[in-house]
């Protein structure tokens, strides 16, 4: 397990500036104003901040960026780095400056002198979340990670600001872990039992088994996780903060390895599909986050944990397998099996839960990727006024969400010959047909939106808040929207 690092909010001291060792940062707003702790630094070094500000480097960077010394003269510090930034910084310039902070400070120890830096707890939040690292397969003996101070006028409201924050972290690593863990490890079983272990956090987490889903008739689910070794399973995290208002149902696709079935997936990138169950993993992330914070609000996680194996008793394509719902499929393709591990999701959500809204994630389409690439998650709703509160929320934590279309023509595209609907719908318009065939599984008036988080949930490259890998995308927006939805009511 990744826990995010410390942070220690204290009074402004600059005398220990000099001993200080490791990586010390100040803060210099555009128009070159040296609060006390610049003035301290460009004393200790002679000149060399007023130096920096002068130059042509600080001219050019924008608020959020810094410049960074390397082995500053009389201080013992490894580093000192000059953060441009205004006093009051949007949230956005906050963050930015957090996260450069992180990178400059790696293993070391980190003393963040910030003085009267509003916002302060955004910083200290984007410097926990750009300092993932997972190491728990590493054999060799990994680093402790040197602590982040943060001096502040305020340290007490600053501590307090944060402790929110702090959860929103540790929920966005619990999914980060569980995304990038690999499919030997994660098991439906291991997945199960680490959402189990919420419970200390006071949610309520029940497990179905195969034979209680069978029962409920959910034989599309099941049948996907026929051809493996692993149990098929539904996780329930049920968290009770609110009054006896109905709760939001988040639901998530928990595919721990997605080898296509036997519609068998080129072996060329299929390691990637250890990556498959990012639905599920954001789901685990935002109730541990909403549990951490003690959210008033009543808001039940319920994910789909199956293993997509080709196996002599694995589902063939042109099987024909009956819905909870009492719908019949016809799998043309065994490789679009997010959608048939969903609809049984969403429809027992509905009916045992009666949620106030439904939100699905799934790193359901190749599609989506291409429409979007990396930068967006595509976002597909019946209702306007929650997607409309979905993408605000987005907007206001930087996590990329771009609202696609639904329509009756493209559910037409489902049509089956021999049963209710097929699986696939074509290679045109692929995204969306799949949230198509969700929706058939979205009582009427129920407010919904689904989430294809396939080109979000991991990418090969750093993001602003994340080094390449597991990005936790959709934790800080889906938290901020229990928030504006649930609890301030
Ligand atoms: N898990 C994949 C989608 C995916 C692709 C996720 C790339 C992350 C990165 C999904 O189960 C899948 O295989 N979808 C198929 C659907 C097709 C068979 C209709 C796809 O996108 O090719
Ligand atoms: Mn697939
Ligand atoms: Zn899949």
């Amino acid at each position: 397990m990744t826990n995010p690092i410390e942070i220690s909010f204290s009074e402004t001291n600059i005398d220990v500036f000099a001993e200080t060792t490791g990586v010390v940062a100040v803060t210099v707003t555009p128009d070159g104003k040296l609060d006390p702790s610049a003035r301290r630094v460009n004393k200790l070094t002679r000149g060399a901040l007023a130096r920096v500000i002068e130059s042509d480097s600080w001219e050019k960077a924008k608020s959020g960026d810094l410049i960074t010394l390397a082995y500053p003269t009389g201080m013992e510090a490894k580093s000192v780095s000059i953060v441009k930034t205004e006093r009051r910084p949007q949230v956005e310039v906050a963050r930015k400056a957090g996260a450069a902070l992180a990178k400059v400070k790696g293993d070391d120890p980190l003393l963040f002198a910030a003085g009267t830096l509003g916002r302060v707890e955004e910083a200290a939040l984007a410097i926990a979340l750009r300092n993932y690292a997972f190491t728990d397969h590493k054999t060799d003996e990994s680093k402790i990670p040197g602590a982040v101070e943060i001096m502040c006028s305020k340290p007490g409201e600053a501590a307090e600001a944060y402790a929110p924050k702090a959860a929103v972290a540790e929920g966005v690593f619990f999914t980060r872990d569980l995304v990038t863990e690999p499919a030997n490890v994660l098991t439906t079983t291991e997945f199960a039992n680490r959402v189990s272990a919420l419970s200390d956090l006071g949610l309520e987490i029940e497990i179905l088994e195969e034979d209680q889903m069978a029962e409920l008739g959910m034989d599309a689910l099941l049948g996907v996780g026929i051809g493996s070794e692993s149990p098929s399973k539904i996780a329930i995290m049920n968290w009770k903060g609110g009054g006896d208002e109905a709760p939001l149902a988040l639901v998530g696709k928990g595919v721990v390895f997605d080898t296509g079935g036997i519609s068998l997936k080129p072996a060329g990138g299929m390691e990637d599909m250890t990556m498959d169950m990012g639905g599920a993993g954001v789901v685990a992330g935002v109730m541990k986050a909403i549990a951490l914070r003690k959210a008033k609000a009543n808001v039940v996680g319920l994910i789909g944990l199956v293993e997509n194996m080709p196996d002599g008793r694995a589902q063939r394509p042109g099987d024909v397998v009956k819905s909870m719902k009492g719908d019949t499929i016809e799998v043309i393709n065994t490789d679009a099996e997010g959608r048939l591990v969903l609809c049984d999701v969403l429809w027992y959500a509905q009916e045992t839960f009666a949620p106030r809204g439904v939100i699905d994630l799934a790193t359901l389409t190749g599609a989506i990727i291409i429409g979007l690439g990396h930068e967006n998650a595509g976002v597909f709703s019946n209702d306007d006024t929650l997607a409309n509160q979905f993408l605000k929320a987005a907007d206001a934590e930087g996590e990329g969400a771009w609202r696609m279309p639904l329509g009756a023509a493209y559910d037409k595209m489902l049509k089956s010959h021999v049963a209710d609907m097929k699986n696939v719908g074509g290679r045109a318009a692929g995204s969306i047909t799949a949230a198509q065939f969700l929706q058939r599984f979205i009582k009427d008036d129920m407010p919904w939106i689904h989430l294809d988080i396939a080109g979000v949930a991991s990418v090969k490259s750093e993001t602003a808040l994340a080094p390449k890998g597991a990005t936790g995308w959709g934790v800080m927006t889906l938290d901020r929207l229990v928030r504006d939805l649930c609890e301030e009511e």
